[in-house]
């Protein structure tokens, strides 16, 4: 399916306390689609994902959001962006914090109650996030970056420590989201959740290895199994390299 895409990254390039990190990653994100981010503990996600949303310090190369320089002005209420680590306030309710932050991204408090039930802690909203769980205080982090309906939202691992029913109910979220239109990016070291996308970006050693469908994956490795495929494509990589 040719569509336009949300992101586009060109020749990115990134270094963090000296050391390269992103080598010139070139890469796109379908508009609508919902994109996995894989690879490895220290491959990069983090910082492509920091860039995305226009955090990073890049060294060269160029990224455009909904065709616009990542981390300009305008981009700030159409991406929604959720950290690896919780970034909420432990000492305020669910939906103070949600208040605050829909202050912060001019949304409008009345949307505060609705992204608290589209991530399932309807039944929490007054709770002090300091006391609730690991993954309640995710979803916490997670309504935030719903607010004001972003139409790309970029989540950074954001299924670890959930069970597997809620990341079955998250899951089924952003299937509901990229329905209407929302591109989702979404990073995970785990490969079984690989499939739950329509697209998978592979990093590795801060350089893209596939860019493709699940599918297209499978096949062009000759393996059902998607970490198999992984595998299979390092190896080929490194037999090219030799
Ligand atoms: N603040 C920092 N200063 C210096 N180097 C950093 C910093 N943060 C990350 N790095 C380095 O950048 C590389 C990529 O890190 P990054 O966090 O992007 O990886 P990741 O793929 O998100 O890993 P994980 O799955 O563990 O979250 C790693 O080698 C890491 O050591
Ligand atoms: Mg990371």
């Amino acid at each position: 399916m040719a569509s336009t895409p949300a992101i586009v990254i060109d020749q990115l390039t990134v270094h963090r306390g000296g050391t390269l990190v992103l080598d010139a990653v070139t890469c796109q994100v379908a508009a609508g689609s919902i994109t996995g981010l894989l690879g490895p503990s220290g491959s990069g996600k983090s910082t492509l994902i920091r860039s995305i949303v226009g955090v990073q310090k890049v060294t060269s190369g160029r990224i455009d959001v909904l065709g616009r320089p990542a981390g300009s002005r305008p981009l700030r209420s159409l991406i929604g962006y959720v950290t690896q680590a919780p970034s909420v306030y432990a000492d305020l309710s669910v939906r103070e914090n949600l208040r605050y932050f829909a202050a912060v991204v001019g949304a409008a408090p009345s949307d505060v109650d609705g992204v608290i039930r589209d991530v399932g802690l309807g039944g929490k909203a007054g709770a002090l996030v300091g006391r609730l769980s690991g993954g309640q205080r995710t979803r916490v982090s997670l309504a935030a970056a719903l607010l004001g309906a972003p139409r790309v939202l970029v989540l950074d691992e954001p299924t670890v420590g959930l069970d597997p029913v809620l990341r079955r109910d998250l899951w089924q979220m952003f299937n509901g989201l990229a329905d209407t239109g929302t591109t989702l990016l979404v990073s995970s070291h785990v490969m079984d959740e690989a499939d739950r996308c329509s697209e998978l970006l592979l990093l590795r050693d801060g350089a893209v290895l596939a860019a493709d469908s699940p599918a297209a994956i499978r096949a062009r490795t000759g393996t059902d199994d998607l970490e198999a495929a992984f595998l299979a494509l390092i190896d080929a990589q490194e037999v090219a390299a030799r």
